[in-house]
């Protein structure tokens, strides 16, 4: 019977501290409400757009030839331009300054990296275009974007699966597109 009365009493015991932790969080996060301005992203009021300018931070001004490569975001990632683009865009029919140095026959000289065997087959077929660029890969900013120096708003926590050291640093999607796959 004593037992039973203890055991009674231990059980209302453990609900009365259950309640009571349940209580303190519910106060807890009262507190910790977010005000209105501090919402979004950025920490201005949300219903008054006229003075909120975004952050766009600065892009390398370093020349190509004098800027330092940006590691790959990924295994066979587009790489980032880590380069200045001051009169280079917009990318026309007849002026694409991008090829004058990223060409394979003048790239290397230029200590800019070569375009990849992958922009001179056409993906969709596999026809080899036997170096002639492939019409679609001509408009580089398409995939191609330079980097902003800016603070992120939000860490980002990703991180890459490089299979190999090289991998990291250079890239050509046409050794390993068909990796896994196995042709009739
Ligand atoms: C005057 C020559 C020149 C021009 C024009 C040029 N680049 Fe570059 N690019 C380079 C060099 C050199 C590098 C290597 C980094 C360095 O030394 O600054 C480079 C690096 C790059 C990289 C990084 C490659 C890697 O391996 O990480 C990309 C992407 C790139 N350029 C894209 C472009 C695009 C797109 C254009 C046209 C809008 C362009 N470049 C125009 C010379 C040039
Ligand atoms: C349709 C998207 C797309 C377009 C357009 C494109 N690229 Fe790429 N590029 C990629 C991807 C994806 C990769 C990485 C995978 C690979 O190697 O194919 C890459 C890789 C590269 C590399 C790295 C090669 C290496 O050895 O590591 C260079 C340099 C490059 N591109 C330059 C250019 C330039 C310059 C243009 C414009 C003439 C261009 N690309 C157009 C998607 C594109």
């Amino acid at each position: 019977m004593i037992r039973n009365a203890q055991r009674r009493m231990i059980a209302a015991l453990v609900v009365i501290v259950i309640l009571f932790g349940a209580g303190v969080a519910m106060a807890d996060k009262k507190e910790k409400a977010k005000s209105e301005e501090d919402m979004g992203l950025r920490k201005e009021s949300i219903y008054e757009e006229e003075k909120v300018k975004p952050g766009h931070g600065e892009y390398s001004k370093a020349e190509p030839g004098k800027s330092k490569k940006i590691e790959r975001a990924f295994e066979n990632s587009p790489p980032l331009i880590p380069h200045d683009l001051t009169g280079m865009l917009p990318i026309a029919e007849t002026n694409n300054m991008c090829l004058n140095c990223h060409m394979p026959d003048v790239a290397k000289g230029l200590g800019a990296t070569a375009l990849p065997k992958s922009h001179f087959i056409d993906m969709e077929t596999g026809k080899d275009l036997k170096g002639k660029l492939d019409g679609k890969r001509y408009n580089c900013m398409q995939c191609h974007v330079p980097q902003v120096n800016i603070p992120e708003p939000i860490k980002n926590r990703f991180k890459a699966d490089f299979r190999s050291k090289k991998s990291r640093t250079s890239s050509n999607l046409i050794d390993s597109l068909n990796e896994g796959v196995k042709a009739e």
